[in-house]
Parts: structure tokens; C-alpha cells; sequence
């Protein structure tokens, strides 16, 4: 299993990666003109997180960095009908997060969610320990990893209500929300305003190591 950050460049392997996941998002966002998937998964501008498994593509999310605003927009995210609720998705969310840190320097995503995904993102919380983020426990240490698969199922509700705890606030991610706190000079007149959609925003932490552990 691999995940790759991939955008129209030319390179035989990422076309086909690419067309892949265009299948996938025409078949699982069946609102979603085939066109507009098209247009934006072979825009420049964006790009697509995917998970690969013996060379097919499982699923993907495409997004668009604003890397000026530090901020990015989630475009489209799926995972293959018979690979759904499987974690794949919350593996690929945390790849996401990791390399629009890392390689766009982005501290926001913003996406209008369909109203039955609003589950999936809103289950895109973790808690980590602070001895998850030393890199050198993480090999031998089976407890952290059960720790934090455990805590990862936590409910939202109670880590919202540690998190109010500055300690806990350093190492949770409350994944996405409905309140937007990102100021609106950032974002207006960046991302289009779509109807079917609640628009939710999710705030990328500084260190959190995301792909580390159980993905
Ligand atoms: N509604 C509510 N909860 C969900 C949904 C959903 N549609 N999908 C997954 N979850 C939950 C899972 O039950 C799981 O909860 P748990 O931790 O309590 O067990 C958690 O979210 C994580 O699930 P994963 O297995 O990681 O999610 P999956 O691999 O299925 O990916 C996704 C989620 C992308 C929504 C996938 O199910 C999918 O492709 N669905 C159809 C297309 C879709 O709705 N895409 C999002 C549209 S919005 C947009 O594109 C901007």
C-alpha cells in the first residue's frame, strides 16, 4: 500500500493514477458533473492525494493549495465503493494533512462536505500522547500504538471537552468542524460557494506526526 501526492505533470504513471481516480470520484459523487471532475483533477493548480495498492488506485482526495492564504480547499474525496469503511479514508486524510504541512505550508483545509460525509469528516480526530512524538519510541512501542488507536475512536464531544485543557490542546487534532474560525479575508472570494454542500473547515497542527503509528 502507498500513498502519492500527484498532479497533472506529464508522467505516464500519474495519468493513469489520475484517470483511476476520476473513476472512482464519477462513481461515488454522482452529483458531481464528470466534466467539473475532469477540469479540476487535470487542473495544474490541484492536487491528489491517493492511496495506491498493487498499482490501482483505491482512492484519493484532490485539492487545491492557496498557498498564499495558507489555506487549501478539498475538492473531491473518495474511496472505492467495495474499499469503503476500511480506514482508508481517515489514513489518506492524515497523508493529506502531512504533505499540505510539509511541502504547501498550509495550516487550514476548508471543504463543502456532502451532507452524508459530514460524518466521515467530522470523525477525523485524534489524540496523541506526548511520548507518540518521540520517533524513536514509536518502533518498539506497542502500547502507544494501542493508546492511540483507542483514543483515535474517542468521542468528539469528550475530547472537545479535555481539549479546553491546554496540554491536551498541544496534542489533539479535532479534525474538521462547522464553525469556521479561519478569518474570512483569508478564504472569501477563494473558493467558490457550492449549494449542496456544508462547508467545514479543519485546522492542520504544527508537529502532530500524522502519518506516524497506525498509518
Ligand atoms: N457518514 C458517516 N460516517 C462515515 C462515513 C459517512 N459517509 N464514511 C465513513 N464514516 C465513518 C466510519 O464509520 C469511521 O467511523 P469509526 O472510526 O467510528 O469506525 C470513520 O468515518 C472513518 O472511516 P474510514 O473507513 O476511514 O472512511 P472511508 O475509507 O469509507 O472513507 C469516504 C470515507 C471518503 C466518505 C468514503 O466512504 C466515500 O468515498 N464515500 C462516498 C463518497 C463521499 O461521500 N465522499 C465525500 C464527499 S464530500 C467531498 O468530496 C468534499
Amino acid at each position: 500500500l502507498m500513498f502519492a501526492c500527484v498532479s497533472n505533470d506529464g508522467i505516464d504513471e500519474h495519468m493513469v493514477w489520475l484517470i483511476g481516480l476520476k473513476i472512482i470520484f464519477g462513481r461515488q459523487l454522482p452529483n458531481m458533473p464528470k466534466e467539473y471532475i475532469v477540469r479540476l483533477l487535470m487542473d495544474r493548480n490541484h492536487k491528489s492525494v491517493m492511496v495506491i495498492r498493487r498499482n490501482h488506485v483505491v482512492g484519493g482526495i484532490t485539492y487545491r493549495p492557496y498557498v498564499s492564504q495558507k489555506f487549501g480547499e478539498i475538492a473531491f474525496c473518495a474511496i472505492t465503493g467495495d474499499e469503503q469503511v476500511k480506514g482508508y479514508g481517515t489514513r489518506l486524510m492524515n497523508h493529506l494533512k502531512q504533505h499540505a504541512r510539509d511541502v504547501d505550508g498550509l495550516t487550514h483545509f476548508l471543504t463543502y462536505a456532502d451532507n452524508n460525509a459530514v460524518g466521515y469528516f467530522v470523525k477525523q480526530v485524534r489524540l496523541f500522547f506526548p511520548f507518540m512524538m518521540c520517533r524513536e519510541l514509536h518502533a518498539s512501542s506497542l502500547f502507544s500504538r494501542s493508546m492511540q488507536l483507542s483514543t483515535a475512536k474517542m468521542s468528539r464531544r469528550l475530547l472537545l471537552r479535555f481539549s479546553s485543557d491546554s496540554f491536551i490542546n498541544l496534542f489533539a487534532d479535532l479534525g474538521f468542524t462547522k464553525e469556521i474560525h479561519l478569518e474570512k479575508e483569508r478564504w472569501q472570494g477563494y473558493i467558490k460557494d457550492y449549494d449542496g454542500g456544508i462547508l467545514m473547515e479543519c485546522k492542520i497542527d504544527l508537529k502532530l506526526p500524522y502519518t506516524d503509528l497506525s498509518t
